[in-house]
């Protein structure tokens, strides 16, 4: 029930601290060390390379799972979105290993490629929030997200616990692969539930940022680097979704090969700059769009802000940066669907769990 909630896609939004603090429990032993199920981890470490297949949100989680995977436990990561990599798949490497990443559990194309993959003979672990879903009975390992129901179209608390999840799987196996990180997982995380709740304290902020920056838009844009990047492709979907305004997720670098040509008088131009080796190009790419007459909101971390920012984040380690810098993107497409009247928790022409290909 979403009790006070005026809609449960806030509702969720909200229950994010709470579900980081859940998966931390839920894959931590007796000795308060994270932990995987040995038969994943064994697979994980026998595999020569991972195809993560997964559609939308759950996607856009993948991508960051590929940095995890790849900057932690130096396995390379292959992401494709399902309904491409079932008409065309890509060669695979001799001992691969696939990770369908679903929310729902029954996304049907997930699933065609899931029947493929089995086919085949190889070995499929599912990441999804509901026990005893196709996806899961059908693979050959699950790992649960812990985020109880999650009743809004537009996927949030999900989101959150794919990428959570993925980190716990790359950091166990980069650990039992004698990989040194040089932090603990385990205590990061629950920095970033902290932050996650400072974030949701302080909603009117991404209220204000709705109101001035996108009640009479036709279209907005989200531009990032690196790990940025694909946050901004998530931020565009939710945009796109609930509130109908179109909005596209770029490379702060691509933007000079053929987007710019957008940039008009006033268009929104959503910035994130949570890392240090790209803040100084990111921050280039604004004043490229700003030169055009874009209206620029810069979104950082703390450390790496400017006076012309937004919206500063707390500060987290680096890489987990996009268990936060979601949310400000999350309440910004929440309120600006609300401003323009639009039905949040049901927008049009879609339905939570797409079981046709
Ligand atoms: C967007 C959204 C969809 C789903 C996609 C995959 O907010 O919810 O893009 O992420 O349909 O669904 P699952 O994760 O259930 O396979």
């Amino acid at each position: 029930e979403k009790g006070t909630y005026p809609h449960y896609m806030l509702k969720e939004i909200d229950e994010q601290p709470l579900v980081m603090r859940k998966i931390i429990q839920a894959y931590q032993n007796e000795k308060g060390e994270l932990e995987i199920a040995e038969d994943i981890l064994n697979v994980v470490k026998e595999c020569d390379r991972i195809y993560i297949v997964a559609c939308g949100t759950s996607y856009h989680a993948g991508l960051v799972g590929k940095q995890f995977i790849e900057s932690m436990a130096k396995i390379p990561v292959e992401v494709h979105v399902a309904s491409e990599f079932s008409y065309n798949m890509p060669l695979l490497s001799e001992k691969p290993l696939f990770i369908f990443i679903s929310q729902s559990g029954e996304t049907a194309d997930s699933r065609a490629v899931l029947v493929q993959v089995k086919e085949k003979g190889y070995k499929a672990l599912t990441i999804t929030n509901v026990p005893g879903s196709t996806l899961s009975r059908e693979a050959d390992f699950t790992m649960l997200l812990h985020a109880g129901p999650e009743i809004a179209v537009a996927s949030t608390k999900a989101y959150t616990a794919q990428i959570a999840v993925l980190a716990i799987l790359a950091n166990v196996t980069a650990k039992s692969r004698g990989l040194n990180l040089g932090f603990e997982l385990i205590h990061e995380l629950g920095i970033i539930a902290n932050a996650m709740e400072t974030l949701c304290d302080s909603k009117e902020e991404y209220e204000k940022i709705a109101s001035e920056f996108l009640p009479f838009t036709r279209n907005c844009f989200f531009i990032g680097r690196s790990i940025d990047y694909f946050v901004c492709l998530e931020g565009a979907l939710k945009l796109k979704e609930i509130s109908y305004i179109q909005a596209e997720g770029f490379a702060g670098g691509e933007l000079k090969h053929g987007t710019i040509a957008l940039i008009e008088d006033g268009t929104p131009v959503i910035a994130l700059a949570t890392q240090e080796n790209v803040n100084w190009s990111i921050r280039g790419n604004v004043k490229e769009v700003v030169a055009r007459g874009a209206n620029p909101c810069i979104i950082s971390m703390a450390g790496l802000e400017t006076d012309e920012d937004r919206f500063v984040l707390p500060a987290v380690n680096e890489l987990l940066t996009p268990l936060i810098s979601v949310i400000p993107l999350q309440l910004i497409a929440y309120y600006a669907s609300l401003h323009r009247g639009c039905d949040v928790d049901k927008p049009r022409n879609l339905a939570k769990s797409v079981t046709v290909e």
